[in-house]
């Protein structure tokens, strides 16, 4: 089990049916809102729904299209899916953290990875941004092979994410910590800084340009020169999002957005999710225990188990798998 950081443990969000909670341990309001037979039932309202087929390939899915199985083979249109995963495993001693890991991820789908504490669903991040290198598998983006690359080439590649426990720059400004995404796209040369010469200047105002923009979707532009530790936690776990935006991503990969968030906060940021796969038309794969969350946006699920994948498809479908209660009430 992954060692508890304070900010786990200061979390307020009840994580639903916790395998490690006490046995019998009666269930609160919170939990019980959050467990996948509540959720289920949340994903079937008629916004979800018209949600769900709102996107191009959903519509597909919808219509009866033919999953693609082929291992990082493009559809019969040609364009290959924005990520790929075949048979993706690591191992930490005699531990199989993640064991033969699949997953496909059309462009524009808003996909979670569910599971239970230390199943494996952060690793499964750490080995798509190359801070693991798998023992086995493949991973594809956008039908590039990037397994093995470094944590910085499979980010200029265009995979971006963001932190269970959030990782700022604390003591740069708001603006600054955009600004550190930008730099994928927006150069100047070390002698044009030093010497200041107007091409630093043009890149600089444009940095900023769009650094404000970005921070204006999250409404944090009010607070662009506040040093990122004095925003209020809701805040910062936005401004995480805001920075990964700014590496112009392909495919966008958040860990437990929701962990520590009031049901407030919670809901705006769904909202906030919602608005940036629309506005930005992005892939978003997300790691979440806010089962309301997770029914509430996201299209597919695949539920990680012991390192291994219980089962994947439509959420409402997964959320009402007997074997998912099971995995998460630890029957
Ligand atoms: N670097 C590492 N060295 C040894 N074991 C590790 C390492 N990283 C992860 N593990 C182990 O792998 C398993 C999966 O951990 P991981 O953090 O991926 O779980 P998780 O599904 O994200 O859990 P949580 O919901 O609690 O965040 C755990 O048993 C963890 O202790
Ligand atoms: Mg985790």
């Amino acid at each position: 089990m992954a060692k508890k950081t304070t900010m786990d443990a200061a979390r307020t969000t009840v994580k639903a049916g916790n395998a490690t909670a006490p046995a019998g341990a009666p269930q609160n309001a919170a939990q019980t809102a959050r467990t996948p037979q509540n959720a289920a039932r949340a994903a079937q309202t008629p916004q979800n729904a018209a949600q769900a087929a709102r996107t191009p390939q959903n519509a597909g899915q919808a219509a009866g299209k033919p999953r693609n199985t082929q291992a990082a083979g493009a559809e019969s249109n040609g364009s290959f899916p924005t990520l790929e995963v075949r048979n993706l495993s690591i191992s930490f001693g005699g531990l199989k953290a993640v064991d033969g890991f699949n997953v496909v991820i059309e462009k524009g789908q808003l996909y979670g990875l569910i599971g239970p504490n230390g199943a494996g669903k952060t690793t499964v991040f750490n080995l798509l941004t190359g801070v693991y290198k798998p023992d086995t598998g493949t991973i594809h983006l956008d039908g590039k092979n990037i397994t093995g690359k470094k944590t910085i080439e499979i980010n200029q590649e265009g995979i971006a994410r963001t932190f269970q426990n959030i990782r700022l720059f604390k003591d740069l400004s708001v603006l600054d910590n955009v600004k550190v995404g930008l730099h994928n796209h927006h150069k100047y040369s070390t002698l044009e800084g030093i010497l200041r010469l107007p091409s630093f200047y043009k890149v600089e105002k444009e940095m900023n340009e769009r650094a404000m923009e970005l921070l204006s979707v999250f409404d944090l532009d009010k607070e662009c020169d506040y040093k990122a530790s004095n925003l209020p936690y809701g805040k910062q776990r936005k401004l995480e999002i805001a920075r990964a935006l700014a590496t112009d991503p392909k495919l966008l990969l958040l860990d437990e957005p929701a962990a520590g968030m009031n049901p407030n906060e919670t809901s705006e940021l769904m909202e906030t999710i919602r608005f940036v796969r629309e506005k930005f038309g992005m892939t978003i794969l997300l790691i979440e225990h806010d089962m309301k969350l997770v029914a509430g946006i996201c299209e597919k699920l695949t539920v990680l188990n012991f390192g291994q994948v219980l089962t994947q498809g439509d959420t409402s479908e997964v959320l009402n798998d007997r074997r998912v209660i099971t995995a998460y009430l630890g029957e």
